[in-house]
């Protein structure tokens, strides 16, 4: 299976799946794309010898579909079966889902259905949760609203704030997205639950 991962930062998510994808992985990276051409995981992509492009997001402001439009040249040009969106920060029209429907997998720092949209771990501090953590979810039109496929949980210590509380889940998504990426590329759509 070939995988394409959309990033658009530091694209830790994308080296976690790409170093995943070893050995009797059943996928491999064939790309990883930006929104944004400094974005520091391209380099990082660049190093492991994974193919990169990127299509900045700012001269088509305001205008999804010609975005999308743009991002679909080196997509289909890689000719990915799956898509992982690993840090990706733009939201995707339900025409460019749609096309890639029940194959676009998406990792988001809560543990959904809770706190969609951003500043989750902010979220969490504030309502007092004692738990946070994150989600692997199949990308469908409505926002961070897909099957789930994975969980992993992280504890909420006295004293934590975002960023601390940040860094404690991002270490859990280094672990749960590659699990659920070797699930889902074998066809298996049992969801992965971390303790
Ligand atoms: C992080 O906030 C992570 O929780 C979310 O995207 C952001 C950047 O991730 N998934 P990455 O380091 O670019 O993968």
């Amino acid at each position: 299976k070939r995988v394409a991962i959309l990033i658009s930062g530091g694209g830790s998510n994308m080296v976690a799946l790409a170093d995943s994808m070893a050995g009797d992985h059943p996928a491999r990276p064939c790309l990883v794309l930006a929104n944004d051409p400094d974005a520091g995981g391209l380099d990082k992509a660049r190093a492991r010898g994974i193919a990169v492009a990127s299509v900045d997001h700012r001269p088509h402001a305001g205008d999804r579909a010609a975005f999308e439009a743009a991002l679909m040249e080196p997509l289909e040009a890689a000719a990915p079966d799956i898509i992982c969106l690993a840090g990706f920060m733009r939201v995707l029209t339900p025409d460019f889902v749609n096309r890639w429907q029940g194959r676009m997998l998406n990792i988001h720092p809560s543990l959904l259905p809770k706190y969609r949209g951003l500043n989750t771990h902010a979220r969490a501090l504030e309502a007092g949760d004692g738990e946070h953590g994150c989600t692997v979810h199949e990308v469908t039109a409505a926002l961070d609203d897909g099957p789930v496929l994975g969980q992993a949980r992280v504890p909420v210590l006295p004293g934590d704030n975002p960023a601390a509380l940040a860094a404690r889940v991002l270490e859990q998504e280094h672990r749960l997205y590659p699990a659920v990426l070797r699930r889902f590329a074998a066809g298996d759509r049992r969801p992965v639950w971390l303790p």
